[in-house]
Parts: structure tokens; C-alpha cells; sequence
């Protein structure tokens, strides 16, 4: 494909995916925007050939989601419902994933979920910021806790894939005596910041799980009921930006699709952009990559 494909290429080549065996997949944040829009563009690839299994809070949401889906009798849609916020939550998640990946096996895990960076702070795991904790802790805790079955995967030469949707080149320093910004209220701050341990991760896992593929991408300026949370005086800029800047889910979902698809990028950590093409980032050094991990691994215990 070319290095910014059209949305058309991009669905094509979807479309020409082909897999041995019925693919499975998680979505957790795929009861709304670029979540949802990525997992219906693999029902619509796959045919409705694939197991999927949605993670979010609204069930109701889910279940008009499935609904819209392609259906075969292989069609396997499930809805796991979870305030991510809570680490407890996500071992119970992750237990109930197990039990309805029968055939113990996960190939595409995509992490997406999230709220408006400039809603009110609230401190939710040990005083880190719910926006944090949804951008950076509950995504990794959902990988560490899934690893096995994405690991089996691999084991049997299937796709094995890991993706967090935010944008790779968004990253600030890590400030190592300051790790989970617990006094910071900037939005702005924590998005930089959940980027940059984001980043550490990347460069990490894929030295733990060397068989497996991680991404950092950006999903591109994407017009989706994110940024409804916003204050009220935002929103006729909004409603302009959305028609004159935001791409639509459809096509970030496509492309999040083509990325996660993309056998060039099969093994290994990998930042990309919207086009899915590969971007340069600012890399930390051990001791700060070291510290990352260890401070992530703490606050993640339950
Ligand atoms: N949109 C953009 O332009 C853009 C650009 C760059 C990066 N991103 C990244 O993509 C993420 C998703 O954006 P989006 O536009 O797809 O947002 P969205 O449409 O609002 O979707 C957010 C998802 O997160 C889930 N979620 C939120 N809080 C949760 C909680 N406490 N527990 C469980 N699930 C929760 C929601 O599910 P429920 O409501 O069912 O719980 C929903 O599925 C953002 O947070 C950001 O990190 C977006």
C-alpha cells in the first residue's frame, strides 16, 4: 500500500485479509468511538467470521453495536461489562474473557478506552487521576492479566497483537520523581504523561513478549462522542472543528484496522500515525524505562 493510503485502499486491502481459523479479539472501550469503529471494520473483514468481545460499561450500547454486525453461524459477539477504573475489576474481566475464549486464544487486543481530558479530576487508584489510570493503568493491567492467552497465540503461529490507541508523539519527559502525577490536574499534563509511560511499555514488552507485536498509534483527529463531556461554551467550536477537521470513526476504525492487520508489523513494538505509518519518538533511557515499569507494577497490584 501506499504510505497515506485512501480510505478506499485501506478497506480493500481489509477486505482481502484472510485468516486459517475463525480470529478472536478484545475491545476494551469498544462500546463507543474509534473502540467500536475498529471492531465493526473486523467483523466487516472477517465477515462476521471472529469472535469479539466488547469491554465497557454500557451494555445497552453493546448490544445495539452487535446488532449492526455482519452475522454467520460462526459470529461470536460478547459483551463483558466493566468499570475499568478498578484494577479488581480487571482480574474479573480478564477471568470472564478467559472463560469465553474457548479456544483459549486472543489474537487482537485493542485498548481504547478513555474519557475528555478536561472533565473534573478525580482521584481513582491510589490517587492517580481517573484519566490516567483510563489511558495508561487499566489498558496495561488488561494486557498483563491477558498476556497468557495472546501468548498462546502466538505459540500456535496465529496474529498476536497488542494496540493503545493515543499518539505516540504526544509524549513528555518522564519525570521519574513524579510518577502517576498524583497532585496534577492539567489534562493536558496527563495525556502527556500517560503517552510517554505508554511509550516505556512499547519499547519494553516487546523484550518480555518477543514474539508478540505492541503499537502506540494515533487514531488521527476523530470526531466521536468523546468530546461531548466537554464544558458548554466548547461546544460550538467543537461542532465546527467536527466539520471542518475530525474524520469520521468509520475511517479511523478502517485504518486502526489496516495497522493491526499490517504484516510488517507482526513482531515488535511499533508507535505509529493515523496512515499507520511508522513514527520517530523521543526514547528514555534504562534507569527511567526501569522505574516506569517498576512504578507501574506497584500501583497495579491488587
Ligand atoms: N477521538 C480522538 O480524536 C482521539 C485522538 C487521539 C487519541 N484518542 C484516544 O482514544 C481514546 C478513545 O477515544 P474515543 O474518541 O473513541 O472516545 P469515546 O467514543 O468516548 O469512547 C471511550 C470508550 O471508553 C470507555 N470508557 C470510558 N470510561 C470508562 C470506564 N470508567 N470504564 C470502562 N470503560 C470506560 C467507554 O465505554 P462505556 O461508556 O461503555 O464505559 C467507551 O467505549 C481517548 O481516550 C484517547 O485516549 C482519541
Amino acid at each position: 500500500m501506499p504510505s497515506n493510503p485512501s480510505l478506499s485502499e485501506v478497506k480493500a486491502s481489509n477486505a482481502s485479509t484472510t485468516w486459517s481459523h475463525r480470529p478472536t479479539a478484545v475491545f476494551v472501550g469498544g462500546t463507543s468511538g474509534i473502540g467500536e469503529a475498529t471492531a465493526r471494520a473486523l467483523a466487516t473483514a472477517t465477515k462476521g467470521r471472529v469472535q469479539i468481545i466488547l469491554v465497557g460499561r454500557s451494555r445497552a450500547r453493546a448490544e445495539a453495536i452487535f446488532a449492526s454486525f455482519p452475522r454467520t453461524p460462526e459470529s461470536q459477539y460478547d459483551f463483558i461489562q466493566c468499570e475499568v477504573s478498578n484494577m479488581k475489576n480487571i482480574v474479573n474481566a480478564a477471568q470472564e474473557i478467559r472463560s469465553k475464549l474457548t479456544n483459549g486464544t486472543l489474537n487482537y487486543l485493542v485498548l481504547s478506552q478513555g474519557i475528555w481530558l478536561f472533565v473534573e479530576p478525580k482521584q481513582v487508584l491510589n490517587g492517580i487521576d481517573h484519566r490516567l489510570v483510563l489511558n495508561f493503568y487499566s489498558r496495561w493491567k488488561f494486557v498483563d492479566e491477558l498476556m497468557p492467552l495472546v501468548e498462546k497465540a502466538a505459540e500456535k503461529g496465529e496474529e498476536a497483537r497488542v494496540m493503545t490507541v493515543l499518539n505516540p508523539n504526544d509524549a513528555g519527559s518522564v519525570d521519574v520523581s513524579d510518577l502517576g502525577r498524583k497532585t496534577t490536574t492539567s489534562g493536558l499534563s496527563l495525556a502527556k504523561a500517560a503517552t510517554a509511560y505508554s511509550n516505556v511499555m512499547i519499547e519494553e514488552y516487546p523484550k518480555l513478549h518477543p514474539n508478540l507485536a505492541f503499537y502506540n498509534i494515533f487514531p488521527g483527529v476523530v470526531s466521536t462522542p468523546n468530546m461531548n463531556a466537554g464544558a458548554w461554551w466548547s461546544q460550538p467550536l467543537i461542532a465546527i472543528a467536527r466539520m471542518l477537521i475530525m474524520i469520521k470513526p468509520e475511517e479511523s476504525g478502517e485504518r486502526m484496522l489496516s495497522a493491526l492487520l499490517n504484516p510488517e508489523y507482526k513482531k515488535g513494538g511499533f508507535y505509529l500515525d493515523q496512515y499507520a505509518g511508522q513514527v520517530n519518538v523521543a526514547k528514555e533511557n534504562e534507569e527511567v524505562r526501569k522505574a516506569v515499569l517498576d512504578h507501574y507494577r506497584s500501583e497495579v497490584a491488587v
